[in-house]
């Protein structure tokens, strides 16, 4: 049971595409994601909370004119976090709620925003320091049950809060910050967890957030980017993917010819020592 889907190499973010940045129409989201899957990308990253709760409800419009195309992509869409925000009156202070009556209750608000009758992966957005592994098994299982939700996974997660959780249920993908300005997960366990458990990761940021990153990082990604005639975006998307756990980066751009671009760095391999020059540049010290 629980087998995650099949999902695309590269993800498509959709945290950028609502008032918390792009602000799109309908047409604007309907163009996105026809772009995205004539590209190949059939999987999109949301989460109930952006925009405040209103991206996933932007983009399940176009679901609604066009549901044909619901076959053609994988939802990915996460619980779990409450944020003060205007559509929710009722949250004082940003806390983190993996009950399972959250989960159960907000997995049916993201069914009815994205307009859809089944998410492919529910991810717990933030360690829940409350969590009770057994009732996030149960909410998962009435879910699976019913058809609601086809698998599984975790955000933000240690290595051994994940072991924690998949005492109680099967965990499918890991979602994580992970670039070649964000190592960490290729040091504290998390991606040897991906790696010995079968777990999918997904890196979040891949770029950083589009944040310049240091002067000596960029300069080595400007390097291999004029060797390998792309660019240095390019390159870091390539870094990320050649991790044997089969990272998955989780793209946030809000332009067609930036989606575009992309795809490019399914066709660049980086040897050993190309890899290891950009990790070096982003910690600034030389590997022991
Ligand atoms: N699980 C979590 O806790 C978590 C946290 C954060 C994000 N996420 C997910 O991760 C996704 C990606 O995050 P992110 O938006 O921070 O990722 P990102 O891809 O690292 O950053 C995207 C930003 O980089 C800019 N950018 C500059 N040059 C670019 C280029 N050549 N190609 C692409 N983008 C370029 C984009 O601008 P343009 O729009 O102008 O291209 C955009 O503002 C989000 O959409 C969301 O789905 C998850």
């Amino acid at each position: 049971m629980y087998s995650t889907p099949w999902m695309s190499d590269i993800v498509v973010g959709t945290m950028r595409w609502g008032i918390w940045d792009a602000n799109y129409n309908t047409s604007d989201y309907q163009r996105m994601i026809e772009k995205s899957l004539e590209l190949g990308f059939t999987t999109f990253d949301h989460a109930d909370i952006y925009g405040d709760h209103t991206t996933e409800a932007g983009f399940g419009e176009v679901l609604k004119v066009q549901p044909a195309l619901r076959e053609q992509l994988e939802i990915v869409t996460k619980c779990g976090i409450l944020r003060v925000c205007e559509q929710k009156p009722n949250h004082y202070i940003k806390a983190y709620d993996s009950s399972k009556e959250h989960i159960l209750r907000s997995a049916e608000d993201s069914l009815r925003n994205l307009k859809t009758d089944y998410i492919d992966v529910l991810l717990i957005h933030r360690p829940d320091f409350l969590m009770n592994p057994d009732e996030v098994g149960e909410a998962f299982e009435l879910l699976y049950r019913s058809g609601k939700v086809r698998s599984f996974g975790v955000s933000n997660f240690t290595s051994s809060q994940v072991e924690l959780l998949s005492s109680a249920v099967p965990i499918g993908v890991h979602q994580l910050e992970i670039s070649a300005n964000a190592l960490q997960a290729f040091s504290d366990g998390t991606l040897d967890q991906c790696l010995k458990e079968g777990i999918v990761p997904m890196a979040w940021s891949p770029l950083g957030g589009g944040v310049n990153f240091a002067a000596s990082l960029n300069e080595e990604l400007n390097k291999w980017a004029n060797h390998f005639s792309t660019t240095s975006q390019v390159v870091a998307l390539a870094w990320l993917m050649q991790h044997p756990a089969g990272i998955l980066p989780v793209i946030g751009t809000t332009k067609e010819e930036n989606l575009e671009k992309a795809k490019d760095a399914l066709s660049i391999s980086l040897d050993r020592q190309q890899w290891y020059s950009i990790y070096q540049a982003s910690t600034g010290s030389r590997i022991p």
